[in-house]
């Protein structure tokens, strides 16, 4: 039996944001097994528990959370004409586990009990997804058709791989963020759009931890130097479309003259390469192990992905 906020149950089925969602239920237009509903705090049982927005019944919709081990190489985007993509890994390859869930499509079906107040409709938020995928992730809107590449490997790869390969082309899976080409590791993907608004939204702190390896050997006094730059803010030049800018706190701890780890919270352009920039050295390799309190899994090997586990996807909320 699964429990959960009714505010967040239908941030996740795409009601907008939590605000959002928490207006709709306070407007009156959530009912809870035929009785309105407005508390946003409430604890709904997700199996047994029948919701209804605007007098339609809900049905909840399951979601996608992968984390892949991106390998150096592939990029991080819908389409490229040179490399390959995440989203080419995903549908040659089913993942290292089975697939515990196949999402469902939500649809909103007229509801039997008319309780819930529909005189008060009147917000467009309703089956709206406020989730932007063009600033959280990655736009799939015109990757429909033939520049998908047919999964390789056994019909029964085919048929695993079918629903993910669907999700890519419906546009709903996305990335939560980016890594450049050349940086290995934790990467997550999904179809919850109110999951990664707030974890790459600016106002949200997530932390991501790095492993960097660098071109010229710290000495132990500039490895103090170099943590306390860091934890007092480093300032990064201007690159691409990316202005200067003075980055937020972050911890820098070593390992070797040469290694270290870095956690950052937030996620501008070539952060971290700009930030060993700024203190004159060079990454030569980066990987990201952690996002928040989720790890990457290091039996994944390179290009390899899973989905989270439930205790997982608690550890990104
Ligand atoms: N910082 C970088 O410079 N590159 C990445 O891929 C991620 C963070």
């Amino acid at each position: 039996m699964a429990q959960e906020r009714l505010d967040k149950i239908l941030a996740k089925q795409g009601f907008g944001t939590r605000k959002d969602a928490r207006r709709l239920i306070r407007q009156g237009l959530v009912g809870v097994n035929g009785a309105v509903c407005k508390a946003p705090e409430t604890h709904i049982e997700t199996s047994t528990d029948v919701l209804t927005v605007e007098g339609k019944t809900l049905v909840l919709k399951t979601h996608y959370y992968f984390m892949m081990n991106k390998c150096a190489g592939v990029v991080c985007s819908a389409k490229d004409g040179l490399h390959k993509t995440v989203f080419d890994l995903l549908q040659e390859t089913p993942p290292v586990t089975p697939l515990r869930k196949v999402p469902t499509e939500m649809s909103c079906s007229e509801s039997d009990t008319d309780e819930v107040d529909t005189d008060k409709v009147g917000t467009d938020k309703v089956g709206a997804d406020s989730v932007d995928t063009d600033k959280v992730g990655t736009d799939f809107s015109d990757s429909v058709g033939s520049d998908f590449i047919a999964p390789v490997g056994s019909d029964a790869d085919a048929d695993i791989l079918a629903p993910i390969r669907q999700s890519i082309i419906s546009g709903e899976l996305h990335l939560v963020g980016r890594l450049d080409i050349d940086t290995e590791g934790l990467l997550l993907l999904t179809t919850d759009g109110g999951l990664t608004h707030r974890l790459i939204s600016p106002k949200s702190h997530v932390t991501k931890t790095y492993y960097i390896r660098l071109e010229t050997p710290v000495s132990p006094e500039e490895q103090k130097t170099y943590s306390l730059q860091a934890e007092k803010g480093i300032l990064i030049a201007p690159e691409g479309n990316d202005e200067e800018y003075l980055c937020k706190p972050a911890a820098l701890t070593w390992i070797s003259p040469l290694e270290c780890t870095l956690v950052i919270t937030e996620g501008r352009y070539h952060q971290v390469k700009r930030m060993m920039a700024a203190l004159g050295n060079k990454v030569l390799y980066l990987k990201r192990q952690a996002i928040a309190e989720l790890h990457l899994d290091e039996t994944l090997q390179p290009g390899q992905y899973r989905e989270l586990r439930e205790e997982e996807i608690l550890l990104l909320e």
